[in-house]
């Protein structure tokens, strides 16, 4: 079964906006070993390549369909921050975008009876249940830390655990 080109126009989009988050992801991290939150850079390192996965499950979906990947110029992300609590604002407000997006392509793939389509983007809706809550949290952690040095370096600490590659 060919893929609607509406459908497959949408994923290669979307393919787009998940590099532009591991981009982005990546350009926070950079920002965070320059000012010192090494916890807070392996944090974003980990979610900017998370996001290279997600960016690659598409990718190969597409090419399990027969079809053909097209891949866009990935717009240059902001470089600098005010400080922690407005670079994981911005992390949670990126990540609710990313949710509307993937709803809007799980609706363009329902509307044209596309199922395997769907069925591969309930992995999404689920991860970004996951993604929206991680980012939520540490918003409101940030708030309770406040400005106090001891308070930060352990709230990086905290960030620093994180696993993954
Ligand atoms: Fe791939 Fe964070 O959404």
């Amino acid at each position: 079964m060919k893929i609607e080109q509406k459908v497959l126009k949408a994923m290669n989009e979307q393919i787009n906006k998940e590099l532009f988050s591991s981009y982005l992801y990546l350009s926070m991290s950079a920002y965070c070993e320059s000012e010192n939150y090494p916890g807070c850079a392996k944090w974003l390192e980990v979610q900017s390549n998370e996001e290279r996965e997600h960016a690659m499950k598409i990718y190969r979906y597409i090419h399990e369909r027969g079809e053909s990947v097209e891949l866009e110029a990935i717009d240059k992300p902001k470089t600098e921050f005010k400080n922690l609590s407005q670079l994981f604002a911005m992390v949670f407000d990126h990540e609710q975008k990313i949710s509307a997006s993937i709803t809007a392509l799980y609706e363009t793939a329902m509307k044209a009876n596309d199922y395997p389509t769907q069925i591969m983007l309930q992995w999404f809706i689920t991860e970004q249940v996951e993604e929206e809550k991680n980012a939520h949290e540490i918003v409101d952690l940030l708030k309770k830390v406040g400005d106090s040095p001891v308070s930060v370096m352990m709230f990086d600490r905290q960030l620093g655990a994180r696993t993954g590659k």
